[in-house]
C-alpha cells in the first residue's frame, strides 16, 4: 500500500514537471542530425569514428594500424609510476595522451621504437576534430580492435584531462625484461590491481600484433597465424617448440618461434611458462568467451590509468560491436599436441584438431 502510494506520487511529480517516464531514460538527438547518444558529450564521436574508419583503418578493416593504435593505448596508458611519486619523483599521468603531445620525447624511449608512425599518422585525425588527444587514442585503440572478428567490444570514455608534461622514460615494459619485472611494473602502475594473471589478461592483445622493429629485417611478423582475428590462436602458439628464427635473430627480446614467418618475444614466452602463470594462459586456450570478457575487463582499467572515471562520460555505445570469429582454434597444419611445450601442471593441454595442408608458414610469400 505505502509502495503503492509513493509510486503515485513519483508518477505525479513526474507529471507535474511534464517529464513522462519514457522521457527519464530519452537518448539525446546528436547535432549532426543523424545520430542519438546516452549523453551528448558522445555524439562527437561518430564523425571521428567514421573518418578512422575510412581513412586509417581502410574501411573498417583488422589492418597494421589498427595493430598499432591497440598498442598505442598500452604504451599511453603504462608510463605512470605511484612508485616513483613515493620517492619525489614525477612518475608520469598514465592515459592521458602523453605519447603523443610529447612524441618528439616519448616516441624516442627505447621500448616505444615505432610508435613515431602511427602517432604521426593519427595526428591529423586529431587535429580535424574536437577530441581531447588521451580520449582519442584510447578510442582509436579501442575502435581498430573493434575491426578483427573475435575481439570484444572495447570501452570508450570521454573527458581525460590531457598531459601538460611528458612521461619519464623506463615505464614501459620491454620483451627482454623478465616476468617479474613485467609483473611488478604491472603491479606499480595499477596500485596493485595486475597481478602475474591480470598481465596474462593484457597480452591477449597479441592475438591482433606483429613486430617491426625488434628485428627490422622482417618488418609485420606476427604473433601468431591468425593476425587479423581475436582469437585464442596466440596462447596455442606461444606453447608451440621454438624451432626457428624467422629473420637474422636472435635479436634483444627475440626467441625461437615455431613456424616460418612468426615471430616471438622472449616474455611472452617466458610468462606463458612462469609456474605463476602457465596454467591461466592455457586456461584461454579454446575458451573464446574468456578471451574476449578478461581483455575487455583489463582494458577498459587500463584506459583509465591516472584518470578518474568519476569525471568520464561512458561512450562504449559508439565502438561496433565486433564480428564473430571465422574459425575455431586449431593446432597450425603440420603440428600437434606432441609439439606442445606443456608448462601447467594441473590441466592437460585441450585436445584440438590440427588444420589440414602442409606445415604452416605465416613467412610473407
Ligand atoms: C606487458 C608486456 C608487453 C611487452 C613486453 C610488449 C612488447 C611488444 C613488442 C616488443 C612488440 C613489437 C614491437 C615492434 O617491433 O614493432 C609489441 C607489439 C604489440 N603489442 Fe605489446 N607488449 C606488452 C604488452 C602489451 C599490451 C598490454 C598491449 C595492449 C593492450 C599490447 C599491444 C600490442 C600490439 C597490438 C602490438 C602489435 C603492433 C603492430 O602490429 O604493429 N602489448 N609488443
Ligand atoms: C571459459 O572461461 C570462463 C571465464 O573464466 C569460465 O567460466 C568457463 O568455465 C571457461 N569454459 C571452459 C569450457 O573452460
Ligand atoms: C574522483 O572524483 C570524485 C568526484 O569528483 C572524488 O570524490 C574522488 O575522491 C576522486 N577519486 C580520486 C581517486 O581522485
Amino acid at each position: 500500500m505505502a509502495f503503492k502510494l509513493l509510486s503515485s506520487f513519483v508518477a505525479l511529480a513526474a507529471a507535474l514537471q511534464g517529464v513522462s517516464a519514457a522521457a527519464l531514460n530519452r537518448r539525446v538527438a546528436c547535432p549532426d542530425g543523424v545520430h542519438t547518444a546516452s549523453n551528448e558529450a558522445c555524439c562527437q564521436l561518430f564523425a571521428v569514428r567514421e573518418d578512422l574508419q575510412k581513412n586509417l583503418f581502410d574501411g573498417a578493416q583488422c589492418n597494421a594500424e589498427a595493430h598499432e593504435s591497440l598498442r598505442l593505448t598500452f604504451h599511453d596508458a603504462i608510463a605512470i609510476s605511484p612508485a616513483l611519486e613515493a620517492q619525489g619523483t614525477f612518475g608520469g599521468g598514465g592515459a592521458d595522451g602523453s605519447i603523443a603531445i610529447f612524441s618528439h620525447i616519448e616516441t624516442a624511449f627505447h621500448p616505444n621504437i615505432g610508435l613515431d608512425e602511427i602517432v604521426e599518422k593519427q595526428r591529423p585525425f586529431i587535429e580535424r576534430h574536437n577530441l581531447g588527444v588521451a580520449d582519442f587514442i584510447q578510442f582509436a585503440g579501442a575502435l581498430g580492435a573493434s575491426n578483427c572478428p573475435g575481439a570484444p567490444q572495447l570501452s570508450a570514455f570521454v573527458g581525460r584531462k590531457d598531459a601538460t608534461r611528458p612521461a619519464p622514460d623506463g615505464l614501459v615494459p620491454e620483451p627482454f625484461h623478465t616476468p617479474d619485472m613485467i609483473f611488478d611494473r604491472l603491479a606499480d602502475a595499477s596500485q596493485g590491481e595486475f597481478d602475474p594473471i591480470l598481465t596474462v589478461w593484457l597480452l591477449t592483445a597479441h592475438t591482433v600484433a606483429a613486430a617491426n622493429d625488434v628485428d627490422p629485417t622482417i618488418p609485420g611478423s606476427p604473433f601468431d597465424s591468425t593476425p587479423g582475428e581475436f582469437d585464442s590462436q596466440f596462447f596455442l602458439e606461444t606453447q608451440l617448440k621454438g624451432t626457428l628464427f624467422p629473420g637474422d635473430g636472435p635479436n634483444q627480446g627475440e626467441v625461437e618461434s615455431p613456424m616460418r614467418g612468426e615471430f616471438r618475444l622472449q616474455s611472452d614466452f617466458a610468462i606463458a611458462r612462469d609456474e605463476r602463470t602457465a596454467c591461466e594462459w592455457q586456461s584461454f586456450v579454446n575458451n573464446q568467451t574468456k578471451v574476449q570478457q578478461m581483455f575487455q575487463f583489463v582494458f577498459h582499467d587500463l584506459s583509465l590509468f591516472g584518470q578518474n572515471i568519476t569525471d568520464l562520460v561512458d561512450c562504449t555505445e559508439v565502438i561496433p560491436v565486433p564480428k564473430p570469429l571465422r574459425q575455431a582454434t586449431h593446432f597450425p597444419a603440420g603440428f600437434t599436441v606432441r609439439d606442445i611445450e606443456h608448462a601447467c601442471a594441473e590441466t592437460p593441454f585441450p585436445t584440438l584438431p590440427t588444420q589440414p595442408g602442409p606445415k604452416t608458414s605465416v613467412a610473407p610469400v
